[in-house]
C-alpha cells in the first residue's frame, strides 16, 4: 500500500510550479486526474521540444503517474462533469493566472459549497498585495523574492540561479500544505484552502538573506568577499560564492579547469580541521602563525587563504580531492555537472535518477522522488497522453457509458 493510496487529486495545475507538488503526490500513492484544455492541454507539452509532435521533456518530466482527461471547463457540459469531480476528489490543485478559476464559476465558496471536505490549493506568483494579480514565472519570483538582488559577484548584475527555486520549491510547499490539511480534515471532517505565493517561497529559502540584512546594522558581514576592502550599502550584498553559513567557503579551480568547465570544487575550511587543511595544501607554517592559526585572524584575508588553497586543488582532479580532504575531515563538494549526475550509477541505484519508457519519445531520464519512504517505496511510470483517461475517468468516476461519453464528445465538452 502507498502512502497516500484512496485520496484522490483534481490536477488544475500547469507549466511546472504546481505539476511539480501533484507529481509528487502521484509518487505517493494518490490518484492524480489532470484536467486538461481540450485541443492543446498543458502549455508545456508544446514547450521546448526536442522531438517534433512528441510530448516534450519539460512534461514528460513533470508529470508522471498522473492520469490524463481533456475537458472544456467553460463549456456548460464541461462544468457539470467538473462539478461531478469536484465531489469525488479530496484534493483541486491549481495553478492558473489569478482568478481564472473564479471566472469559470468556481470560487472557493462555490467549490466547498459542492464539496465541504475537499482541499483547494493553489500555487500563485504574490499573496494579497500590490502585485497580487499578476502573471508570473520562476525567474520573476526570483528577482521579487530576494533570490537575485543576493545571487552573484558584487560587480556583476542580480543573477537568477538555474535551481528552480520559486516553481519547484513552492510546489513542494504546496504539497506539504495539502498532506497537512488532509491531515487535519482526518479531526476536522472539513477541507480549507491551501495558498503557496512563489515570492513567499523564494523569500523562505533566502532565510539567511533576511538574517544578513539585520546584521548589517550592526557592521560589516566579515565573512563576505566585500569583507575587509570592499563596501558594504544598505542591503545585502552579493557575496558570489561565500559560504551562507558561519564557515567561509569558496569555489576552487581543480586540475583540468582549463578545459573542462566544471573541474572546480567547494571547499569549506572549517575551524575543526583547519590544521589538516593547512598541512594537505603544504601550509604548515599556518599552524603557529597568529597571522593564520585563528578564524578571526584568516577572516580578513579569505581571499589569500582560498588563492592559497586553489594553487594545491589545481593540482589534483576533483575527484582525487575529494577522497583526499573527506578522510581529514574537510567538507568539500566537487562540481559535478548534469552529464556526470545523470551517469552516477549510484543516483540510479537510489531512484533519484530514473529511466522511463514513453510510447511516442522512446526512453528517457527523469529525476525521481526525491523523499524516500520506507514503507511506500516509489515507482516511476511516464507521463499521460493527452486525454489518455479521459473515456476511463468519465466511466469510472462519473458513471458514464458508452453513449453518454459519445455525447459529451460530440459537445466539445472533452
Ligand atoms: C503561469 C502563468 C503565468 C501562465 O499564464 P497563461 O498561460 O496566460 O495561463 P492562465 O493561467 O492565465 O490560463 C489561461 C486561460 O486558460 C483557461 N483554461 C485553462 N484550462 C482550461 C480548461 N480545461 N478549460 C477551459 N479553459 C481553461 C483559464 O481559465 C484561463 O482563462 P481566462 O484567461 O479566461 O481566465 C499563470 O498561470 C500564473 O501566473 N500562474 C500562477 C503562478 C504560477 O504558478 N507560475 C508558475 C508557472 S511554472
Amino acid at each position: 500500500m502507498k502512502a497516500l493510496e484512496g485520496v484522490r487529486v483534481l490536477d488544475m495545475t500547469h507549466v511546472q510550479s504546481g505539476p511539480t507538488c501533484t507529481q509528487l503526490l502521484a509518487w505517493f500513492g494518490a490518484d492524480v486526474i489532470k484536467v486538461e484544455r481540450p485541443g492543446s492541454g498543458d502549455a508545456t507539452r508544446g514547450q521546448l521540444r526536442d522531438i517534433p509532435d512528441v510530448d516534450s521533456l519539460y512534461f514528460t518530466m513533470l508529470n508522471h503517474n498522473k492520469r490524463s482527461i481533456t475537458l472544456n471547463t467553460k463549456a456548460e457540459k464541461g462544468k457539470e462533469i467538473f462539478i461531478k469531480l469536484i465531489e469525488s476528489c479530496d484534493v483541486l490543485a491549481e495553478n492558473f493566472a489569478p482568478g481564472a478559476l473564479d471566472r469559470m464559476g468556481f470560487s472557493w465558496e462555490r467549490i466547498q459549497e459542492i464539496n465541504p471536505r475537499i482541499i483547494y490549493a493553489s500555487v500563485k506568483g504574490f499573496g494579497p498585495g500590490p502585485y497580487q494579480d499578476c502573471k508570473v514565472y520562476e525567474n520573476v519570483a526570483q528577482c521579487t523574492g530576494g533570490e537575485a538582488s543576493t545571487t552573484g559577484f558584487d560587480d556583476g548584475p542580480p543573477t537568477v540561479t538555474g535551481a528552480q527555486i520559486a516553481d519547484s520549491g513552492t510546489g513542494l510547499n504546496m504539497a506539504l500544505g495539502i498532506v497537512t490539511a488532509l491531515f487535519q480534515r482526518e479531526t476536522t471532517g472539513r477541507g480549507q484552502r491551501v495558498e503557496c505565493a512563489m515570492q513567499d517561497g523564494v523569500l523562505n529559502l533566502c532565510r539567511v538573506k533576511l538574517r544578513d540584512q539585520q546584521r548589517l546594522a550592526h557592521g560589516p558581514l566579515t565573512e563576505y568577499p566585500q569583507y575587509p576592502h570592499g563596501k558594504f550599502g544598505e542591503a545585502t550584498p552579493r557575496a558570489g560564492n561565500a559560504s551562507g553559513g558561519g564557515q567561509p567557503g569558496w569555489v576552487v579551480k581543480c586540475k583540468g579547469w582549463d578545459t573542462d568547465p566544471d573541474s572546480y570544487i567547494y571547499v569549506i575550511a572549517q575551524a575543526a580541521s583547519f590544521d589538516q587543511l593547512a598541512r594537505i595544501i603544504g601550509h604548515e607554517d599556518w599552524l603557529e602563525d597568529p597571522e593564520w592559526n585563528t578564524p578571526k585572524a584568516r577572516l580578513p584575508k579569505l581571499d589569500q587563504m582560498f588563492d592559497e588553497i586553489e594553487k594545491w586543488t589545481m593540482t589534483r582532479t576533483k575527484f582525487e580531492i575529494m577522497e583526499i580532504l573527506n578522510p581529514l575531515n574537510v567538507p568539500c563538494g566537487p562540481v559535478l555537472s548534469m552529464k556526470e549526475l545523470a551517469e552516477e550509477p549510484s543516483l540510479r541505484e537510489t531512484g533519484t535518477v530514473v529511466e522511463v519508457d514513453h510510447p511516442t519519445r522512446g526512453k528517457y531520464l527523469t529525476v525521481g522522488n526525491p523523499i524516500k519512504l520506507s514503507d511506500s517505496a516509489t515507482t516511476v511510470t511516464r507521463s499521460p497522453l493527452l486525454g489518455e483517461h479521459t473515456d476511463e475517468i468519465l466511466r469510472e468516476i462519473l458513471g458514464l457509458g458508452d453513449d453518454q461519453i459519445e455525447s459529451v464528445r460530440n459537445e466539445g465538452a472533452v
